[in-house]
């Protein structure tokens, strides 16, 4: 055997193993189907009273109310603060709601120290004050003398991690998601360690008025940008239905019938009919869909991110299929594998002389996965540059033709499964049957739908493949919703 015979031979092996691997990555239309009745399935559940108390624990979909009972519809006007702590950055914002569906915005905008996201020795005072200093800062620079002046300043806080909400403006932390690990945060309230910190720097006219979820914030903030309602303008007949994220971790919301929430006490219910009050936010956390993996389809590489490298292992196993804070790391630990079994960088002999960003957990950014994915530059000379500089790895042209569709693979199973709590919340809210010529309205954020190149058109496409069906998916608008989290919180704020 010749070596160009040898090195073929090699060569096949790995697109052998990349054909399999890319079909474990597969998800069916059968699959599509199974899943999507299996999550209405567990909404239902999830609104009903709970078996398990204990909410630290229980492994089902949390479904929480929001406490959210009424929605914008443009006209709101004021000017409130908005705080936004979510994935990687903290933002104190100042909105002003125009009443014509328009707003505008300062903000101020950092990145989340890395000693915060420690696995231990951080506690919630330090991540609070942070957080009061920030914003501290913000109030400086806008609103000294309004400050001076003792202006009374109404906030909402958006906080985008799953919270047992208790009213408008309360709720305790359940638990971390998306790489925060501070023990002391979980069960404490996340409006008073907040508002303690904001005081403590004598900022007592700074009023924490509102808490919502990211997912609330942007399915206010589409309610409110939303020029669609009125079918007697525009002639649409759309419905805002779902505020989602999908971004470094994912989400969504939807409106429920408060009749239909039954693990809120009949009396509170019954109180809320007299204020004639009918519909309330629901807050999914579906990003904790199916920990228990009943159908949800599992690599060995989902495996090892959830036990080994993850900072709430056995939690929120659907976000670790879709978002993009896992995007990267399921790519990372395929590459290792490959090279562990001999298939790829054979260079490099052992596994501890891989460039050792390509060694550390969450390193590979799914901004570089989009980058491959859309690469056709000849010879993949883009996904050469992208990994040579975000990794260190230098790579042949078949590893990257093999490494592309590994990304095209990991990419559109992330999407086709971020349809099904879509496909899911449309049916069991029967959306589309409610009005003459009635289609709904998705309002999304995040760095994933926004920016992931076809993220948007692979959803719409597993829409149509799955239990909608392509007139479901016809009528189903997936927009996205610029700043929602802060102009969410706003409007939450100017209501409370
Ligand atoms: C995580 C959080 C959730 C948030 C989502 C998107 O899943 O648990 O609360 O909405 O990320 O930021």
């Amino acid at each position: 055997m010749s070596f160009e015979d040898l090195h073929k031979a090699n060569e096949q092996q790995l697109t052998t193993v990349v054909d399999q691997l890319t079909k474990e990555f597969e998800v069916t239309p059968e699959k599509l189907d199974e899943l999507v009745a299996y999550f209405i399935e567990q909404m239902e559940k999830g609104l009903a009273p709970q078996e398990n108390e204990d909410k630290s624990t229980n492994r089902g979909l949390p479904m929480i109310p929001s406490y959210v009972t009424g929605t914008p519809n443009g006209t709101e006007k004021g000017t409130l603060l908005a705080a936004d702590l979510g994935g990687t950055n903290f933002r104190t914002c100042s909105v002003t709601l125009n009443g014509d569906h328009t707003f505008s915005m300062e903000q101020m905008k950092s990145k989340i120290p890395d000693e915060l996201l420690e696995p231990t020795g951080v506690t919630s005072e330090m991540l609070f004050s942070y957080l009061a200093r920030r914003t501290q800062l913000f109030m400086k620079k806008y609103y000294e003398a309004d400050m001076q002046a003792g202006k009374e300043f109404k906030l909402g806080f958006t906080f985008s991690y799953p919270v047992d909400q208790t009213s408008l403006n309360s709720g305790t932390l359940i638990r971390w998601t998306k790489g925060f690990s501070i023990q002391d945060t979980v069960g404490a309230d996340i409006v008073e360690l907040f508002q303690g910190e904001i005081d403590k720097l004598g900022m007592k006219n700074v009023r924490i008025v509102a808490l919502t979820n990211d997912t609330v914030g942007t399915f206010l903030s589409h309610c409110y940008c939303s020029d669609n309602t009125d079918s007697m303008t525009t002639g649409e007949i759309s419905e805002p239905v779902i505020g989602c994220i999908f971004g470094t971790g994912t989400n969504g919301c939807y409106k429920e019938e408060i009749s239909k929430i039954t693990k809120i006490p009949q009396a509170t219910r019954d109180k809320w009919a007299d204020e004639g009050k009918t519909h309330m936010v629901i807050n999914t956390e579906w990003g904790s869909f199916d920990n228990d993996l009943k159908h949800l389809p599992t690599t060995k590489y989902d495996v090892d991110i959830d036990q080994k490298f993850s900072s709430n292992p056995g939690f929120h196993l659907f976000e670790k299929r879709v978002s993009g804070m896992y995007m990267g790391e399921v790519l990372r630990n395929v590459l290792v594998d490959l090279h562990a079994r001999g298939l790829i960088f054979n260079q490099y002999r052992t596994a501890a002389q891989l460039p050792h960003r390509l060694q550390t957990p969450f390193e590979l950014d799914s901004e570089v996965l989009s980058h491959i994915e859309i690469d056709d530059s000849t010879g993949l000379r883009e996904t050469e540059l992208s990994l040579l500089q975000s990794l260190r790895l230098p790579t042949s042209p078949t590893e990257r033709r093999e490494i592309q569709r590994l990304v095209r693979a990991i990419s559109r199973r992330s999407a086709y499964l971020s349809s099904v709590p879509l496909a899911a919340i449309i049916i069991k809210t029967g959306t589309l049957e409610m009005r003459y010529h009635g289609e709904v309205e998705i309002g999304c954020d995040g760095s994933v739908v926004e920016y992931y190149p076809g993220f948007r058109s692979m959803i719409r496409h597993a829409l149509a493949l799955g239990p909608l069906g392509a007139e479901g998916e016809r009528k189903t608008h997936i927009k996205i919703a610029k700043d929602g989290s802060g102009v969410g919180s706003a409007l939450c704020a100017l209501v409370a």
